[in-house]
């Protein structure tokens, strides 16, 4: 595992004052091609119990706890909500009031935050209320948004990396009524299956937050999970299989592909379906991404995802795993499947029209800074109108990887350097990737849940520079309004 780390050590004693190009050698990470055995079943998330409230509410109750996990190492000590790693799926649909009861069963305080969920800033989530050790929380909505994939994990200040690393992350999925939503395969965990990806670096049975080397990233393990389960494959018994992937890393981009390089439909991106299947052969996704996509199969054949070199081949790549490729997940499909079609049409999405912003703002990324300032939160960076439109070109300033994620809304790519954005990036997101030196223009609508005294926030979602400070806040007001908010930490 750390074979590549002693032959660095070795030449740079060899090469001892010999140079920046043995040192950019011992630093650049080479390459990984990790092939595994599919030895075991894709563990699937349960769907999260839940129940009904006498005010007709669905109430989830969640706990965040340490246990005891075999992730292919023996016991590993790892964290998870009502489990020992991950979490259940809350599922619910749109149009439903929600309760989310969250237990902090850990020994330090921890938040819950609901990725991609259009929601109150109150009970978003974020790092102003800490959940101390031992207390819980209360969250309580509406669910307002087309059907999704969304997903939920800590957001507490400056620990969000570590725990997520620890195993705190679970699916949240929307439905809706939508027609195409029934034309898709969704028979949970048969033919429409959670796919949350994760790397990890093992040191012995314990999880190790240590191999940090050249990247400027944070953890870059040399081993996948999918949902918890090391080298898993999935029996597949219908022609197609929908596969909701979600990057739950901390750190590291994928670009999913099938090894015999055959195209797959994507079908839909952060925030819900995109009008029509886009058939492609390959989807790159940053941490917290999602897609759909839907694998057709033949009988009795085996198929792996994998991902391969997310990044090309430039600076930003070579020192942040950008030319790693992995195994994911071996599809297997039995030897007779059942007959399925793909529609040929969605859903149809009303494109936001930048021509009604009422605000265009400009955010860099560079550094561990948004406009050259770290987070802090007592500063409102974004005064926003309820029920407004604001156009934001959002750029990454160096060559490290950084990624954009704003909360409560989803948004529209315009365009990336002033052309069409890619169709991965034509659906509703709320978590885009920022190449080097590239600006993507998005457009998103504020449409309701005014509070001047609750940030929401934005930021990069790589979770050493989230933890850094490289976030920034946003108060959403009613019309002549200004952000009053308290200081310090807010308690309820
Ligand atoms: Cu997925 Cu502010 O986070
Ligand atoms: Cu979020
Ligand atoms: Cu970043």
């Amino acid at each position: 595992m750390r074979k590549w780390l002693l032959g660095g050590l070795g030449l740079l004693l060899l090469c001892c004052g010999g140079g920046v190009a043995a040192i950019t050698w011992f630093f650049a990470r080479p390459p990984l091609d990790q092939r595994v055995d599919f030895t075991r079943p894709l563990s699937v998330p349960p769907l999260a119990a839940s129940s009904v409230d006498g005010e007709g509410r669905r109430v989830f109750e969640l706990r965040a706890q340490p246990g005891d996990s075999d992730l292919g190492h023996g016991s590993t000590r790892t964290w998870g909500y009502n489990g020992a790693y991950l979490g259940p799926t809350l599922r619910a649909k749109r149009g439903e009031r929600v309760v989310v009861n969250v237990r902090n069963a850990l020994a330090e305080p921890t938040t819950v935050h609901w990725h991609g969920m259009h929601l109150p800033a109150k009970v978003d989530g974020g790092p102003h209320r800490p959940i101390p050790a031992g207390g819980s929380f209360q969250a309580a909505w509406t669910v307002d948004q087309p059907a999704a994939t969304l997903w939920y994990h800590p957001h507490p200040s400056e620990r969000t990396e570590t725990q997520v690393y620890r195993g705190l992350a679970g699916m949240f999925i929307v439905d809706d009524d939508e027609p195409a939503q029934r034309a898709l395969p969704h028979d949970y965990g048969v033919d429409d299956v959670p796919v949350m990806v994760q790397d990890k670096d093992f040191d012995g049975a314990q999880l190790s937050m240590s191999g940090r080397f050249g990247g400027d990233i944070g953890v870059l393990g040399d081993e996948i999970l999918v949902n918890g389960t090391p080298g898993p494959y999935l029996d597949v018994r219908s022609e197609l299989v929908r596969l909701r992937l979600l990057n739950a890393s901390t750190a590291r981009v994928y670009n999913f592909a099938l090894a015999d390089n055959r195209p797959f439909a994507l079908v839909g991106t952060d925030g819900g379906l995109i009008d029509r299947p886009h058939m492609t052969s390959n989807v790159r996704l940053s941490v917290g991404e999602r897609a759909e996509i839907v694998v057709a199969l033949k009988p009795g054949e085996r198929v792996t995802l994998r991902s391969v070199r997310p990044l090309g081949s430039d600076l930003q790549s070579k020192f942040n795993g950008g030319q790693d490729s992995f195994d994911i997940l071996q599809l297997r499909a039995a030897a007779t499947l059942t007959p399925a079609t793909l529609p040929q049409a969605l859903v149809a999405t009303p494109r936001l029209d930048p021509g009604r912003a009422a605000q265009i703002r400009t955010f860099e990324f560079k550094g561990r800074e948004i406009n050259g300032q770290g987070m802090d939160m007592g500063r409102v960076d974004a005064v926003i109108v309820k029920d407004t439109t604001e156009v934001w070109n959002v750029s990454n300033g160096h060559d490290t990887p950084h990624s954009f994620h704003i909360h409560d809304v989803q948004f529209q790519v315009l365009s990336v350097d002033g052309a069409a954005p890619p169709p991965e990036l034509g659906g509703w997101k709320d978590t885009i990737f920022l190449e080097s030196k590239r600006q993507y223009s998005i457009i998103a609508r504020f449409a309701d849940y005014a509070d001047p005294t609750t940030a929401y926030m934005f930021h990069c979602h790589v979770l050493k520079h989230e933890d850094e400070g490289m976030m920034g806040q946003f108060v959403i007001v009613e019309k002549g309004d200004t952000p009053r908010l308290p200081h310090g930490l807010q308690h309820d």
